[in-house]
């Protein structure tokens, strides 16, 4: 089999020399790609740059090379098309089947699926016409990555950042390994929370735990580029920001449980793979706690802290939503995960076996996902994304 073939197409817009660090990852990691750019995009990078960066001659236009038709060739050869940066002039002549050039063409003619990374300024991308225009391409099945938020080209900031090129490249990554499947989480709101909540004991020291974030952050990555709006709550990850998610950063159990309630009113599922504490201290000393000669420290007292799972799961706040909560277990899995499910009220529990090589921060995992219906899945040892996945094919079955 050859490599995978992916068109680079890149319209008029600063953020055009960011694809050129996307296009390195892309070959450099074994697709052969073709870059087309607008005529636009050549003002900002140029030609000679796209085509020694590709391997492959670059032309804007349909007139070049017309015996081999490339207005239709290109487009029909091509496994992935990503669109990097995407303007909203580009959104626009995408949502209307406009052809005026090379790429519009491309667009025109491609069966594969189509990624597209818009990046303008904030009032341009909340504009009701390219809101319109996004709505229908993602209606169609394209996913359309949402442009993340800082500093815009000039002074100001906002919404309207294209993505970290790298998480780019991780969106074209798990579209490409899903081929012809339908994004099949278009048009779906769904929230994950990851990391470990710190209950803070006084300024300097907190309670915490060893979760590193990297399945909700798996959860997340996969979800968007299945097509989905995702909210990410992360509590204390320290992690790069996903390409296309909507980062919520939290400390405490409680500020988690206020973030999650609230992205949860309209959210069509839910997956808490945050590790949360259940106690927090009672008391917070607002200074430092000091040792004092000859005494013995005092005892941390501890109260409660909400069990956000259980509570989405009895408040169901959107009719149809799915719930998945995630637990660690050492011993008597199955009994365990089924009397677990029981008692949150969720429809999934992602149970990880946790043992000697299956340790928190690593890049694998392996669990058992217990539906409320009976069901039972084993996700076999193997990377992050891979459960991932599992995981949101079971919530796009419940979803229908
Ligand atoms: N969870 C939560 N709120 C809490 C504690 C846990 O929402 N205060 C969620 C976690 O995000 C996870 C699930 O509940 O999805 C299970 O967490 P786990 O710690 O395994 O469950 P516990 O209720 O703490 O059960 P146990 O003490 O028996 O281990």
């Amino acid at each position: 089999m050859g490599k995978p073939k992916v068109v680079l197409g890149v319209s008029g817009g600063i953020a055009a020399y960011k694809a050129c660090e996307l296009l390195r990852r892309l070959t450099e990691s074994g697709h052969d790609v073709r870059v087309v750019p607008t005529a636009s995009a050549l003002h900002f990078v140029g030609a000679a740059t796209w085509s020694a960066l590709s391997g492959h001659p670059v032309s804007t236009e349909v007139w070049s090379d017309v015996h081999e038709v490339p207005h239709v060739r290109i487009g029909q050869q091509a496994d992935l098309v990503v669109v990097a940066p995407a303007t909203a002039d580009m959104l626009a002549k995408a949502a209307h089947g406009l052809a005026d050039d090379l790429l519009t063409n491309t667009l025109l003619t491609a069966r594969c699926p189509v990624v597209f990374a818009p990046a303008m300024h904030t009032e341009m991308w909340e504009h009701p016409a390219t809101q319109e225009n996004v709505a229908t391409l993602r209606r169609r099945g394209a996913v359309v990555i949402e442009p993340a938020v800082g500093r815009l080209t000039g002074a100001d900031s906002g919404k309207g950042r294209l993505p970290d090129p790298t998480e780019i490249f991780e969106v074209c990554r798990r579209v490409l390994a899903r081929g012809a499947t339908e994004p099949d989480l278009a048009g779906r709101h769904v929230v994950v929370s990851a990391g470990g909540t710190r209950e803070p004991l006084d300024p300097v020291r907190f309670l915490g735990n060893r979760s590193s974030g990297k399945q909700g952050y798996a959860l997340a990555r996969t979800a968007a580029a299945r097509g989905a709006r995702v909210t990410l709550i992360a509590a204390n990850t320290g992690l790069p920001d996903p390409a296309g998610v909507d980062v919520v950063p939290v400390g405490t159990a409680v500020q988690l449980r206020e973030a999650v309630v609230k992205a949860a009113a309209d959210a069509d599922a839910v997956v808490m793979a945050a590790a949360v504490a259940d106690f927090r201290p009672e008391t917070y000393a607002t200074g430092k706690i000091k040792k004092r000669d000859g005494q013995d420290p005092d005892p941390i007292v501890l109260v409660r802290n909400p069990d956000v799972l259980a509570e989405i799961s009895a408040a169901r706040p959107r009719p149809g939503q799915v719930i998945v909560g995630f637990a660690a277990e050492t011993d008597d899995v199955l009994a365990n995960g089924r009397t677990k499910l029981r008692r949150k009220g969720c429809d999934l529990l992602v149970v990880n076996e946790v043992g000697e090589r299956k340790t928190f921060g690593s890049e694998q995992n392996e669990a058992v996902v217990f539906g409320a219906d009976g069901s039972e899945t084993s996700v076999p040892f193997g990377p992050k994304e891979a459960l991932a996945e599992t995981v949101w094919d079971l919530v796009a079955e419940r979803l229908g």
